[in-house]
């Protein structure tokens, strides 16, 4: 499974990906407005840092207004996906824009039937939201896992990249049902690392080589 850094943050995104960890990013506007940049300036940034493809969100709700700005985030870089909202102006943006060669993140995908009509017109990435899903009590990996069989069933090429995730836990389950990737806040991916028994035995360790003297260099 890839991973993707879900942030505009720049000091995660260079501290991940030295770790050679990071498949892509991905942002959005609320990430950018935090990151508080200009759109065009830090998603930049991003692609010059990151080989892999790098989502920047259009804002408009038109089609063609989202196809003129999913246009002028293309030309950022090369590694840009341009992301627009699963309704029917995002369906029509995304056709479009993938048949003029663009990578496509089809986002804020929260049921099988629209993740179906993004791979009909082309997406590149459906991105369900795992976490949005949890908080109403219903059954985010539940869908990830659908999404998953609906694509096996028929050989769509459309990735399944599962986003809103809120937990170490998430990124096990994505890799367990078949995610193409997942992206996910830099704070998730640290927390991947930790283990409570980790801790425990690396303490009776440091405890026993301070004991022994132990030195190394
Ligand atoms: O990738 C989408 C993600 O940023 C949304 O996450 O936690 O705001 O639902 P969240």
């Amino acid at each position: 499974m890839k991973f993707f850094v879900d942030t505009a943050e720049i000091d995660d995104i260079k501290e991940l990906n030295a770790l050679g960890i990071v498949d892509g990013v991905t942002t959005n506007p609320s990430l950018i407005a935090k990151s508080g940049r200009d759109i065009l300036e830090v998603t930049k940034e991003i692609c010059d840092i990151v080989d892999g493809p790098v989502s920047a969100e259009v804002v408009a709700l038109k089609a063609d207004d989202m196809i003129a700005e999913g246009r002028k985030l293309a030309k950022i870089a090369e590694n840009i996906a341009i992301k627009v909202p699963l309704t029917w102006d995002g369906l029509k943006a995304c056709k479009v824009l993938t048949g003029e060669g663009n990578m496509v993140n089809v986002t804020l995908c929260f049921s099988a039937n629209q993740a179906l009509l993004a791979a009909k017109v082309g997406a590149t990435f459906i991105s369900p939201f795992i976490g949005r899903l949890d908080d109403l009590n219903l059954d985010g990996m539940e869908l990830i896992a659908d999404i998953r069989e609906i694509y096996d069933n028929y050989g769509y090429e459309t990735e399944i990249l599962a986003a809103s995730i809120r937990s170490a836990n998430h990124m096990s389950d994505c890799a367990k049902v078949g995610a193409d990737v997942a992206t996910a806040p830099p704070a998730v991916i640290r927390n991947m690392a930790n283990h409570v028994l980790t801790d425990k035995g690396l303490d009776a360790f440091m405890k026993d080589a301070e004991k022994a003297g132990i030195k190394i260099v």
